[in-house]
């Protein structure tokens, strides 16, 4: 059993978070050659490269140019497994991002040194935050001209409400960039300069150790200057504070020209946490416990609609899967034999027999599973703490077109809403609503209505909304206007759907007696 401990103790679970174009690809293709696991970088992304996963995937899928198969990404570096959950982002953001963001340890936090922090950035952090998961900051580009790195410290701290740790520090940026001063490890490393001679160690007052052409530089002054400021008026280092997520480490580096990035990748593997401890309805899970458990964070179907197959994401909280295994699936009490799995690594699916807690797997799917869902092995039987729910900002109004087809249409909504591929709401006129986070869980929804349901689908966009749930069961329906949309959400709970943050904000000077409450902001 010994041996067991050592592999899920190796194991470190992540995903990157960023706004599209910070580097997000990039960097994970970095890191993936660092760990072997790919040969050339360029290989990540089908998009980039022409390369679309095989001809199976559904029209969306290649249309855009989303590889699944690089959904989850897993290499080996200095004795420890490391597993890369991608978080897709542009349009192809959807609830299925946010819920990646549940199955990981730690994230990765990307940052564009000449944009700071943007949009998506914001989003993706609060659920790493509402979870408590630590941050690791990478801030890229720096071969490029951005912002000051004091600035972006600020922004940070300011946008985001973390406390930061600079690990290292620019020296200069752009044409001008000359390195990093690497506070943690006491040395410079020179950018674009051979590994023999990269890293200048420095002496006890954080100088350079040895004489260098560096000194010359006034950059290298100003440098000296800005550590003293951090050192007497910026955060302590805390590993206690990165573990709770209420310090970040943030790290200066390039993707592109692979500068920092195994600094980066090293320092990571320090501190980030091995697999934690799952809540669950007997109390908290330990991911050295013996016997299997996972739960299902997100299912792809993406498939073949003529198979109708899909892909259960696994997160293992526990125990040791192996193909073939029996589990129970806690819904509904009935076991299961675990044949088919896939491992996803980089270019290629390939068949995973084994995989232990903290790794990800993912199961071929008739139909079985739900979102949330929670697999195990013996007993006695539990379930994982329900995913949280996330606030839809993006609605449609959805009809069938053929009204003939009613009951196909009732039937696929209520299937694809329960499977967690889209949200439901329903106004006192029985009309449907359809609320998402990302564009893409609508195009998603409409094919699988057509394909699976044999039901085509009018949407018509009611743009974004700011949705606020309603505490209580009673609400007086006079409140229901054009500007606060009175629905009820498929558990029958009163929601407003407000136009914008400003009717939100009226809504509550004229009626401070209605409580009303945003799921995101509630979850621990
Ligand atoms: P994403 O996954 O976060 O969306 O970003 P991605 O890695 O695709 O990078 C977005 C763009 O930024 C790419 O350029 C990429 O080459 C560039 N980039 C990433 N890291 C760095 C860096 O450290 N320095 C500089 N200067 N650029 C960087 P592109 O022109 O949009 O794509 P491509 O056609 O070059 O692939």
């Amino acid at each position: 059993m010994e041996n067991f401990i050592d592999e899920v103790k190796s194991r470190r679970t992540f995903a990157i978070i960023s706004h599209p174009d910070a580097g997000k690809t990039t960097l994970t293709e970095k890191l993936l050659l660092f760990g072997g696991a790919i040969r050339a970088a360029g290989t990540v992304k089908g998009k980039k490269t022409g390369k679309y996963a095989t001809s199976d995937w559904m029209e969306i899928e290649k249309q855009r140019g989303i590889s699944v198969t690089s959904s989850v990404m897993q290499f080996d570096y200095h004795g420890f497994r490391v597993n890369i959950l991608d978080t897709p982002g542009h349009e192809d953001f959807s609830e299925d991002t946010y819920r990646t963001l549940t199955a990981v340890d730690s994230a990765v936090m990307v940052i564009d040194s000449a944009k700071g922090i943007e949009p998506q950035t914001i989003k993706l952090f609060k659920v790493c935050k509402m979870r408590g998961i630590p941050i690791f900051t990478f801030i890229n580009k720096l071969d490029r001209v951005g912002k000051m790195p004091l600035e972006l410290i600020a922004e940070l701290e300011e946008v985001l409400e973390i406390d930061a740790y600079p690990m290292n520090w620019p020296i200069g940026m752009g044409k001008e960039f000359l390195g990093i001063y690497d506070r943690f490890y006491n040395r410079i490393e020179q950018f674009r300069v051979e590994e023999n001679d990269r890293f200048l160690p420095l002496n006890e007052e954080g100088e350079l150790a040895v004489e260098h052409q560096l000194q010359q530089s006034g950059l290298y002054e100003q440098v000296l200057e800005e550590i003293e400021l951090l050192n007497e008026a910026g955060n302590e280092f805390s590993e206690e504070k990165i573990l709770n997520g209420t310090l970040t480490p943030v790290f200066f580096g390039s993707a592109l020209t692979t500068f920092g990035v195994q600094t980066f990748l090293e320092t990571y593997l320090k501190f980030a946490p091995e697999p934690q401890a799952r809540p669950s309805d007997i109390g908290p899970i330990d991911p050295l416990k013996e016997s299997f458990s996972g739960f299902v964070f997100k299912i792809q179907a993406n498939m073949n609609p003529a198979h109708r197959d899909r892909i259960a994401f696994v997160r293992v909280c526990s125990g040791k899967f192996e193909r073939g295994m029996t589990v129970t699936l806690a819904r509904t009490g009935k076991t299961l034999k675990l044949s088919q799995s896939t491992q996803f690594l980089a270019d290629d699916r390939s068949t995973v027999d084994e995989a232990v807690s903290g790794d990800i797997i993912g199961l071929y799917d008739t139909g079985i599973f739900q979102i949330g869902d929670t697999i195990l092995e013996g007993k006695p039987i539990f379930h994982f703490n329900p995913l949280p729910q996330f606030t839809p900002e993006l609605f449609v109004r959805v009809t069938a077109k053929n009204v003939m087809k009613q009951k196909q249409f009732h039937k696929g909504i209520h299937q694809l809403v329960q499977e967690g591929a889209i949200q439901l709401f329903k106004t006192k006129y029985e009309e449907y609503i359809l609320g998402a986070v990302g564009q893409l869980q609508f195009e998603v929804f409409e094919h699988r209505m057509k394909n699976e349901y044999h039901v085509d689908v009018n949407m018509e966009h009611i743009g974004s909304k700011v949705v606020r749930w309603i505490e209580g069961d009673t609400v007086d329906e006079r409140l229901n206007s054009s500007r606060s949309m009175l629905v009820k959400d498929r558990y029958d709970r009163n929601v407003f759907l407000f136009e914008n943050d400003f009717a939100l904000r009226w809504f509550q000077d004229k009626n401070p007696d209605v409580k009303l409450y945003n799921p995101m902001d509630d979850e621990k």
